[in-house]
């Protein structure tokens, strides 16, 4: 009977771990480089071994908590070939383990406290935020091998530790534009995978666009039937470089639902934006009705600013954007939408006999430094963030919905600098803050532009987005007003997924740690030491990133031979950055 027990024991050994943990196991162990840092860390002597360890989670964290470490478990049991169970219980019954443990650390959801010790790892966290912080900074306390899919029979231990964690910002967002150019779900998934382990919190998907409507509506299908496909390309930054080939590219809804789904199982929200009343074009032309001229419009082939918008003049226009937005609102269980505004030109209004009769209607007048028609996108603006209101949701808008009128409860988004989110705070907005200089990450890694692919211009290496101070400026009163810190890939000129990852990383890894780390608690020395181990990080799990920190410009595969001292001198005589930009109402974009 006793050998029986004892056979059935390690059967059941056997079962849940294929190379039982023994002693000599040569560890692969990283110095700790996580980012963003946490706010306190004390590290110890000692190790515990995670490989097969159970885990346990106290069921007051919620359902959410328990699918997102069944998710790290799940990971763990395949680079390892060790089962690691997962138990929902009261903590009294917790054994040694990896145990996630229902407390307030402070009243921020989206902090933690971990202790690693002989006894296994207890994470204290008071809901799913904090858990999901808590994993990605295990996860980033183990080698890169942990992230690599040919990984199989490996064992992880982490060094004991005492972490204490909180971010500084709530919102914590970068934007993909996926409407210049279209990246297949797949890939955004990609991002979204690295996205949630530097803690960002916020995908903005950009999805609608001059150049290309990227999202399934179905009460209208000429949204994506005709307006996802435009018949050629501007390739460089004059306006006949056309490529002359068709491109195309939407995500079906069903798609979309996979993708948020996806980013729910890292931590993260997907934030939709439908850019309203301009950057309309690729709408206007599978429903041409909807502009002041009634068309004929196509779909975008250059970059810039269009002058074609949808016309608020007439009520059909509102019923197109409640429709779509109903649908949005179905796929997109976020509280924010984003609803654009931005680059909304208005020669097309002050020539409309319906937008003006509209403007008349409502008693709308130049005054107080806006025109009329900036007062009737603050109507388009305010109508419809009262529609989303009456659906439970907010609207976030660029800095151009200051202009005029705007009701309270929107959230702006400022962009051409950090004055307007400056001034929106002091006027009771919350501001999220995403300067261009600082946080356009569509723009060269370094000013060696011609060892660079092409890009929108300008330069941004990675130190600068690390060196940005977000409440710069801001009156010590209205800093609560500054919810977060977001960078923005637009893709004009990035038109391929390892061309979008070389412009994401890492200046994502600086970035996270403007939104994370504590006024003056940044240090870059700290932060490129532990970018090592981020860059193993990207080669275990296939990123193209750019490699400046490590002394090579230019794309992989791409790079040319690096320049003499003096050849760079030469050059830089020649090129001063960064080069200029700007538009006038009414013109396409105007680069100097
Ligand atoms: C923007 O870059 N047009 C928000
Ligand atoms: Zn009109």
């Amino acid at each position: 009977m006793k050998n029986f027990t004892i056979l059935a024991v390690l059967s059941l050994l056997l079962l849940s771990c294929k190379s039982a943990p023994s002693g000599d196991y040569a560890f692969e162990d990283v110095p700790f480089s996580v980012i963003p840092y946490p706010s306190k860390v004390e590290m110890s002597e000692g190790f515990y071994e995670i490989t097969g360890a159970k885990f346990y989670v106290d069921s007051n964290l919620g359902d959410e908590s328990l699918d997102a470490v069944r998710g790290f478990a799940a990971r763990l049991h395949e680079v390892s070939a060790c089962k690691n169970k997962v138990k929902a219980g009261a903590p009294a019954k917790f054994k040694d383990g990896v145990r996630f443990v229902s407390g307030a650390v402070s009243d921020n959801p989206d902090s933690y406290r971990l202790e690693i010790d002989e006894t296994g790892i207890t994470v204290t966290a008071s809901g799913v935020e904090g858990v999901f912080n808590a994993i990605h900074t295990i996860m980033q306390m183990l080698p890169a091998s942990f992230f690599s899919p040919e990984t199989k029979d490996a064992r992880y231990r982490v060094q004991y530790a005492s972490i204490e964690d909180s971010p500084r910002f709530s919102y914590r967002g970068v934007l993909i534009d996926s409407g210049r150019h279209f990246f297949p779900a797949s890939e955004i998934k990609k991002c979204l995978d690295i996205m949630a382990l530097y803690k960002v919190n916020r995908f903005h998907w950009h999805l609608t666009e001059d150049q290309g409507w990227r999202l399934e509506i179905k009460k209208y299908p000429r949204l994506t039937e005709v307006g996802s496909i435009r018949k050629e390309t501007q390739v460089a930054h004059w306006r006949d470089s056309l490529d002359h080939k068709e491109y195309g590219g939407f995500y079906t809804q069903e798609e979309v639902r996979d993708v948020v789904a996806y980013a729910k199982e890292r931590g993260i929200t997907v934030i939709p934006e439908v850019d309203l009343p301009g950057h309309m074009q690729s709408a206007l032309t599978a429903y041409p009705e909807l502009g002041c001229t009634g068309g004929p419009y196509e779909v975008a082939t250059t970059w810039g600013v269009k002058p074609d918008v949808l016309c608020p003049g007439q009520e059909k226009t509102f019923e197109f954007l409640e429709d779509v937005l109903t649908e949005v609102m179905d796929l997109f269980p976020s509280e924010y939408i984003n609803i654009g505004g931005d680059e909304c030109p208005k020669i097309r209004w002050k020539e409309c006999p319906r937008c003006q009769a509209r403007i008349k209607e409502l008693g709308l007048s130049d005054h107080d430094g806006h025109t009329a028609e900036q007062y009737l996108q603050s109507y388009v603006t305010n109508r419809i963030q009262k529609f989303l209101a009456e659906h439970g949701r907010k609207i976030i808008g660029w800095e151009e919905i200051l202009e005029g009128d705007l009701d309270e409860g929107a959230t702006i988004m400022s962009w051409r600098g950090i004055e307007p989110g400056i001034r929106a705070a002091a006027r009771g907005f919350d501001a999220i803050m995403s300067p261009g200089y600082y946080m356009y990450i569509d723009r060269y890694n370094s000013e060696e532009w011609d060892r660079e692919p092409v890009s929108i211009g300008a330069c941004l290496p990675t130190e600068l987005v690390y060196s940005y101070e977000p409440c710069e400026g801001v009156a010590p009163g209205a800093e609560s007003h500054i919810i977060g810190v977001q960078a923005n890939l637009w893709t004009e000129f990035i038109a391929s997924p390892d061309y979008l990852e070389y412009m994401l990383l890492p200046r994502l890894a600086a970035l996270s740690e403007v939104q994370w780390e504590a006024v003056g608690s940044r240090n870059w020395e700290r932060f490129r030491a532990a970018m090592d181990h981020s860059r193993d990080i990207y080669e275990a799990m296939g990123y193209t990133y750019a490699k400046h920190l490590w002394g090579i410009v230019g794309m992989p595969g791409y790079e040319k031979p690096a320049r003499t001292p003096e050849e760079l001198e030469a050059y830089l005589k020649v090129r001063k950055g960064p080069w200029e930009m700007s538009y006038e109402e009414g013109k396409n974009l105007i680069i100097k």
